[in-house]
């Protein structure tokens, strides 16, 4: 039987993803970029070597891994060609799906415009017109990588008149685009850039996927709470972040799911965060997990770990086990909390409650306090070294949960991981 394994986001995004998918890379043949855009921002170190992907799959980095991009990535062709340039130096591969869609500029201009008209309701986007390109794909139009290698892009943004309707949204946002002129001229140097690249991706990965031999990883982008469907509307992203994604692109289902989450919790942009930690308390957990946006810079929104969103997550996500990464973050903390549930109007929420916007915007967050522990971990590599209290915290989570902690993250370099799936 080929293993295929998919390490999805269990919390909103910024896991720790990237470092997962690296650690199963000893043994993939294969990796797949299933979802999302250049509003990801994968972290790795690399021998040393801080690198951060956005849109490629993080397998770019390991020498002459395969890599393949679906027909659901929104593709930055900014951000590709630099990628590119970055596998080539570890002479990996990457092949893309000629179906995926392209990220245009005025997709950018137009996130950036609704952002600014929603003002202190903004979702406060990646500002990588992620939103605007989905949007397009949806309505069954924009333009896709085989699009921009066949130089077929003038004629795909005048039919219909497509891109003159998206210039008089911009119009109306107060943006000023560029031209479908000026398009098409940004689009051409792309051209030769994809030609190689460009492949039946579904097949090979069904290929892939039929060798008994073979480990697939499917690595996904955003958390499950960022999710179109499942995620907190309209403070979400506008793709599907989890395993729905993989069967929809290539037909399949995991054997395994595993949900990435943090030892506490993190947010980008607005919504509710009902954990959330305000004031000194927050900074101080902020700058002990270093809490900045590898895409944007931004300093993260945090809080406590939310166990009822993260079983929410784990749900909806299909989720069979669980990564929980920088435990160090908490060392030194002489007690810390863990959001066990909600009180919405003074009565309890069900565990079975869907999470919703409204849901989320009025629920009060019940903590249950935990013993710190003082002792650096960064060094443990089996479970019996870490320290009682971090074990207990540890066990509380996987049993609320039901879920087998295979992975503990205890600092940030490729081997700091306790593994035991
Ligand atoms: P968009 O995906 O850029 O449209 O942003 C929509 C929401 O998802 C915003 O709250 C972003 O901060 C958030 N978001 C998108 N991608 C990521 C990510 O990779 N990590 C964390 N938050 C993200």
């Amino acid at each position: 039987m080929s293993k295929l394994i998919a390490i999805v986001g269990a919390q909103w995004g910024d896991e720790g993803k990237g470092k997962i998918v690296d650690v199963f890379g000893e043994n993939a043949d294969l990796f797949v970029r299933y979802a999302g855009g250049a509003n990801a921002g994968h972290t790795l170190y690399v021998a040393g070597e801080k690198i951060v992907l956005h849109n490629l799959p993080s397998g770019i980095v390991r020498r002459d891994a395969k890599n393949v991009v679906g027909p659901y990535v929104a593709c930055d062709l900014e951000v590709v060609q630099h990628e590119l340039a970055l596998a080539a130096r570890f002479r990996s591969s990457v092949d893309f799906d000629p179906r995926a869609p392209v990220v245009l500029p005025i997709h950018k201009a137009i996130d950036r415009g609704r952002e600014r008209a929603l003002g202190a309701a903004a979702v406060g986007t990646t500002n990588r017109g992620i939103g605007p390109c989905y949007e397009d794909f949806a309505a069954r139009r924009g333009i896709t990588l085989s699009d921009v290698a066949d130089g077929r892009v003038g004629d795909k943004l005048r039919a219909g008149g497509y891109y003159a309707e998206r210039v008089a949204v911009c119009a109306h946002l107060g943006e000023t685009p560029m031209t479908l002129d000026e398009t098409v001229a940004w689009a051409e140097p792309f051209a030769y850039l994809l030609q190689p690249h460009l492949d039946d991706v579904a097949m090979l990965v069904t290929c892939y996927a039929r060798d008994p031999k073979s480990t697939i990883v499917f690595e996904g982008a955003q958390g499950m709470m960022l999710d179109v469907i499942a995620g907190n509307r309209p403070y979400c992203t506008s793709s599907l972040t989890g395993i729905a994604a993989i069967q929809a692109s290539f037909g399949l289902t995991p054997d395994r799911v595993i949900g990435v989450t943090k030892a506490y919790a993190t947010r980008v942009g607005g919504g509710p965060f009902p954990s959330e930690l305000e004031g000194p308390v927050g900074d101080e957990l902020r700058q002990r997990g270093l809490e900045y946006g590898a895409t944007t810079g931004r300093p993260r929104r945090v809080g406590w770990l939310d166990l009822p969103a993260l079983a929410f997550a784990c749900r909806m996500g299909s989720v069979t086990e669980l990564v929980i990464n920088k435990l160090d973050v908490l060392s030194g903390y002489p007690e810390f909390q863990l959001a066990t549930g909600y009180l919405l109007n003074g009565k309890r929420v069900s565990p079975n409650d869907t999470l919703t916007t409204p849901l989320l915007n009025g629920a009060e967050a019940k903590y249950h306090v935990f013993c710190g522990w003082h002792e650096e971990i960064s060094t443990c590599r089996v479970r019996e070294q870490l320290p009682e209290a971090a074990r207990a915290y540890l066990a509380y989570i996987q049993h609320v949960l039901g879920l087998p902690v295979t992975g503990i993250g205890v600092g940030p370099n490729r081997d700091d991981i306790i593994w035991d799936g």
